[in-house]
């Protein structure tokens, strides 16, 4: 019996090891991008998500974006090489999503930005002022979150609107 209490212990510690490892390699970005950096440089929005005007989603920046600019070295930042090295290597940047909405729910980033004109914030919060990739998103995007916005702004609220 002991034993048995003594195995089911260490089995309990090894799982909550292995969610802890797991949830940690999720939220960690393959290359320390900086935001603000580059929010300071003026680089706008669209330079790296360029589709929002006239697309459902935003799109994430291909790492000939960033070719543009990083072909030589602009700062002392290890990061900044990795640039450089997945372009020798011929491979994209593997970015982890933040926010993904599940399967069946429709959402327009061209309805919501170019159509409704709301600021990137209302929803993304400060992102454009983050330093480190965050590891978890900053506003929380639940149904009511959605909903709660649409009744305010008159928008549809029909399940159908949104589960497709
Ligand atoms: C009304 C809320 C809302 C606004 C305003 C909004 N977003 Fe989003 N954004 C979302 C949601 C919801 C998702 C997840 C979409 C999905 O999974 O289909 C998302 C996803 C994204 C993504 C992930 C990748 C992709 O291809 O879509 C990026 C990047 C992004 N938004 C950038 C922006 C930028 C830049 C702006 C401002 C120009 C903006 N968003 C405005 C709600 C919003
Ligand atoms: C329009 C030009 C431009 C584009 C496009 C661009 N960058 Fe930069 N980036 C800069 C400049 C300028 C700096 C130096 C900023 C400074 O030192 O304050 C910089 C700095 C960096 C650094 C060093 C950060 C630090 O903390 O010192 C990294 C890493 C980086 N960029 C990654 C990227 C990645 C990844 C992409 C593509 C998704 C990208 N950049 C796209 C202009 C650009
Ligand atoms: C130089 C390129 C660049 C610029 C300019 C830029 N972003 Fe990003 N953005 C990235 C990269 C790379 C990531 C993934 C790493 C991270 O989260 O920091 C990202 C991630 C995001 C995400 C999370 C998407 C998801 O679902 O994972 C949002 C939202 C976002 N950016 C919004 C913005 C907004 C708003 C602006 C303008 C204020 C902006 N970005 C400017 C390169 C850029
Ligand atoms: C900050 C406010 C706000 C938030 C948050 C928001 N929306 Fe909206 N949404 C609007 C507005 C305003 C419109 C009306 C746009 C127009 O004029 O066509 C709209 C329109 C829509 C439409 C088109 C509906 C139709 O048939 O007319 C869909 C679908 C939608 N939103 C889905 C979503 C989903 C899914 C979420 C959450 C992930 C969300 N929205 C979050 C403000 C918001
Ligand atoms: C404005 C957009 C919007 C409207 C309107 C809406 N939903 Fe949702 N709903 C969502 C989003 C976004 C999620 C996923 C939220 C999450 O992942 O936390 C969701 C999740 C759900 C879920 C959980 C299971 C799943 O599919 O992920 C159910 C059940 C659901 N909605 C039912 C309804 C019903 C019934 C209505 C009509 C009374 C409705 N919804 C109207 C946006 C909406």
């Amino acid at each position: 019996m002991k034993s048995f209490l003594i195995g089911l212990a260490i089995g309990i510690l090894f799982l909550l090891l292995l969610i802890s490892l797991g949830s940690s390699f999720r939220s960690e970005q393959p290359l320390s991008f900086n935001h603000k950096k580059h929010n300071d440089q003026g680089i706008e929005c669209t330079t790296c998500h360029a589709h929002f005007k006239e697309q459902t989603f935003s799109g994430m920046p291909a790492l000939s974006v960033c070719l543009e600019c990083h072909k030589d070295p602009l700062s002392q930042h290890p990061d900044e090489e990795k640039i450089r090295q997945y372009h020798k290597d011929g491979k994209e940047i593997s970015w982890k999503r933040l926010y993904q909405m599940p399967e069946d729910i429709f959402f327009s980033h061209r309805r919501h930005v170019g159509i409704a004109q709301l600021d990137c914030r209302q929803c993304h919060g400060e992102i454009g002022q983050s330093e480190t990739p965050p590891v978890k998103p900053l506003v929380k995007m639940t149904m009511k979150w959605c909903m709660d916005c649409h009744a305010k702004s008159k928008a549809n609220n029909d399940c159908l609107a949104c589960h497709v």
